[in-house]
């Protein structure tokens, strides 16, 4: 079912326009992630759904309601910020209880949300403390906690964890998708962190300037990002472009000289590209090869080498100057200075117009999965 509508929502500040003709559709129990670089609108989208904004245009619906002139209290959801927003003079308690008091439910009932709340939450040993008397992580998990006891249709969090250190992020991150588990609610979630959306999310909504550029499950995004802004965006560290030149096109994909000379088929359908036209190739650091293995080579020289343990980032550059990244394994021996054959293979490869917009690949990403499995020994048993 359809929990969450919006229809050409538009906002505007005076003559500012900071949301364009946003059309979205969230369905029941969703865990749907907004990401895009600061200042796309993640926030004013995710205060007009709140009703904490009014739009200037469009239509807002929850479940069957169209809520687009309904004050916040009345729409069914509930707001997490990113600055937990605590009373620091109350208890965790009181903080947890304040909205439920303000609407005057009886006591009974409160207590019976709060306690419910904090068991979810694991704050029941803490809720007669002040919130200067707790972690950052408990302090969310209070906020968390104000939100939960309105048991609202749609949960919307506006970076809940971008204050807390790497660690508690991680656990965090885990408390919320259990979270989402546990009380089967629908949940909007905005976040400048790659491994939050790619993990957290059913769906992810990359806006950009105002827009939605592609709406999709992470590993769609991923294998099968609409333009080059998506590509760049989802995928850390980032993916690689490279400009080269369509050779020949044909049924089989698009063929092009890479850096240094080399050819590679691209299997994209090249509907309208021809021989001689400017297109970029997209390269992700996986797919990138520091001993050369693979369809085709790129020359290219190491800059930069970096050790993480169990894997090896190498930054290298091609003779005219453009950046690659590679993803080696931990005993990466490759030294900054060295001169590299990058190995590359086609069927790994994005290929954008000169408009950035994705030549559609010929084999989706989860067929492509099944052929290699059905390649590998053992699988047939499998699947038999
Ligand atoms: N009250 C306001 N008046 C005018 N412009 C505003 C107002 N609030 C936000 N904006 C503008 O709207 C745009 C979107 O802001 P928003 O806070 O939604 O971005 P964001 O994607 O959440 O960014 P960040 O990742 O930095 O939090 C920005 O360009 C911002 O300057
Ligand atoms: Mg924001």
């Amino acid at each position: 079912m359809t929990e969450l509508n919006l229809s050409g929502v538009e906002k505007a500040y005076g003559d500012i326009k900071v949301l364009h003709d946003i059309h979205l559709s969230i369905e029941s129990r969703e865990f749907v992630v907004f990401v895009g670089p600061s200042g796309c609108g993640k926030s004013t989208l995710l205060r007009c759904i709140a009703g904490l904004e009014s739009i200037t245009q469009g239509q807002i619906r929850i479940g069957n309601r169209d809520v687009t002139y309904l004050e916040p209290a009345d729409r069914g959801v509930a707001m997490v910020f990113q600055s937990y927003a605590l009373y620091p003079h109350m208890s965790v308690y009181d903080n947890i209880a304040f909205g439920l008091k303000m609407q005057k439910l009886p006591k009974e009932q409160i207590q019976a949300k709060v306690q419910n709340a904090a068991r979810i939450l694991q704050l029941e040993p803490l809720l007669d403390r002040k919130p200067k008397a707790l972690s950052g992580g408990q302090r969310q998990r209070v906020a968390i906690g104000r939100a939960i006891v309105h048991e609202p249709e749609i949960f919307l969090f506006d970076e809940p964890l971008s204050n807390l250190d790497a660690s508690l992020r991680v656990q965090m991150r885990i408390e919320i998708a259990k979270l989402h588990a546990d009380l089967q609610a629908t949940m909007v979630y905005v976040t400048h962190d790659q491994v939050e959306a790619m993990t957290l999310a059913d769906k992810i909504v990359v806006l950009n300037k105002g827009c939605i550029e592609q709406v999709g499950s992470p590993l769609e995004l991923y294998h099968h990002p609409r333009n080059r802004f998506v590509a760049g965006f989802i995928g850390s560290p980032q993916m690689s472009f490279l400009q080269v030149s369509a050779a020949s096109v044909s049924t089989e994909g698009v063929e092009v000289i890479l850096p240094g000379g080399g050819r590679l088929r691209v299997p994209v359908n090249g509907d309208g590209v021809k021989a001689g036209d400017a297109l970029t190739l997209g390269l992700r650091p996986e797919h990138l090869s520091e001993l050369g293995q693979g369809e085709a080579q790129i020359p290219a020289k190491a800059l930069v080498v970096e050790h993480l343990g169990g894997e090896t980032f190498t930054h290298a550059e091609t003779a005219d100057g453009a950046d690659l990244m590679i993803k080696g394994d931990g005993m990466s021996q490759v030294k900054a200075g060295q001169q590299l054959s990058i190995g590359v293979s086609g069927g790994r490869c994005h290929l954008f117009n000169a408009q950035g917009q994705a030549l559609p690949h010929r084999v989706h990403y989860t067929d492509r999965a099944a052929e290699e499995a059905a390649q590998l020994p053992g699988s047939a048993a499998v699947a038999g």
